[in-house]
């Protein structure tokens, strides 16, 4: 384990965006008076690309903002995860994504030529975070995360060959899709407010504000994912039939709080933030 204090804060002032979490942290209602909303509609004009992540540090913030039960749940939960996360970076080959891309032939099938799905079971993984991807890629190669149709396709492939992939499709350019406007409000209330009274935190606290997850934490970007693959994710990780989230169980904690009507406007607002 090579996570220590310094190297945990270090990572997070390079990644974090001190700010936004603490709109994750504070009332679900402050962030939200923006002047442009952050999902996209069907009539909406064309996206533009979401700007780069403020460097601060959060060190203070995270201290500051530990007086509340709720922030501190949410402050363990941030720094097991990355310290998990810095300890198995250690020894992982670096991927090379011009190699990668010789190596997806056969994937571009379900998940489209550059990583752009246009299937809404099949995840898009295109600007998906390296990190992100390589874990589930070894997951789901193990039998950790059970993906049926694509049974035996990564047996042939080594650990290199699979950071290539990776860095391969971190590198594409992801598309965004549309949100049902019907369902807009609950998802967003949800995603960027959680359920305060039931102890459930805001998506935004690890998949940031417009859905872009924190690729160096490994925090998974969400932003565009067909809303049906997102409500099947949600569902499964509920019922447990998805458990690759960890000894934290971050993931089935949270959808254990979530009913269907919340799970569908979820991934509604998801399809269509940026
Ligand atoms: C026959 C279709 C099919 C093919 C071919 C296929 N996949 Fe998949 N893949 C899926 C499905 C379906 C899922 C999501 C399963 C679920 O709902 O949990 C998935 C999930 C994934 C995920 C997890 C994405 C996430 O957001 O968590 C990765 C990474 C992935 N595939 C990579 C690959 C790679 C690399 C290849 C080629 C070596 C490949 N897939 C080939 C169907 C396919
Ligand atoms: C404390 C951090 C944290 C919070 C808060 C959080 N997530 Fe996650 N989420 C994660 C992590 C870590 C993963 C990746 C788990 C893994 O490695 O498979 C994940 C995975 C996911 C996935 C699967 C992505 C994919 O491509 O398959 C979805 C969907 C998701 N989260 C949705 C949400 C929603 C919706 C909320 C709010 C209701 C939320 N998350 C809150 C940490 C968090």
């Amino acid at each position: 384990m090579r996570g220590n204090g310094v190297s945990f804060s270090v990572q997070w002032a390079r990644v974090y965006n001190a700010a936004d979490f603490m709109c994750a942290l504070s009332d679900p209602s402050e962030g939200i008076a923006e002047a442009k909303p952050p999902w996209r509609v069907a009539s909406d004009p064309q996206i533009q690309a979401a700007p780069p992540p403020r460097q601060l540090a959060l060190k203070a913030t995270l201290s500051a903002a530990s007086d509340q039960p709720m922030n501190a749940f949410l402050s363990s939960l941030l720094l097991t995860l990355s310290l998990n996360g810095l300890a198995q970076a250690a020894d992982s080959p670096v991927g090379d994504p011009v190699a990668g891309q010789a190596k997806t032939a056969v994937c571009g099938a379900c998940h489209g030529p550059d990583g752009n799905s246009l299937v809404p079971i099949f995840p898009k993984l295109a600007s998906q975070g390296e990190r992100y991807l390589l874990k589930q890629l070894h997951d789901i190669k193990d039998g950790k995360r059970v993906v049926l149709e694509m049974t035996g396709q990564l047996n042939p492939l080594t650990d290199q060959d699979l950071a290539d992939i990776a860095a391969y499709y971190a590198g594409q350019k992801g598309s965004v899709g549309t949100a049902d406007p019907d369902l807009v409000a609950l998802g967003e209330a949800l995603f960027r407010g959680g359920k305060l009274d039931q102890g459930m935190p805001a998506c935004i606290g690890c998949h940031s504000p417009n859905g872009a997850g924190i690729a160096t934490a490994g925090f998974p970007h969400l932003s565009g994912q067909p809303a049906e693959y997102i409500k099947k994710q949600l569902t499964a990780f509920r019922k447990g039939d998805r458990i690759n989230d960890g000894d934290t169980l971050v993931m089935r904690t949270i959808a254990a709080k979530l009913n269907d009507k919340d799970i569908e406007a979820l991934a509604a607002y998801i399809q269509g933030l940026h």
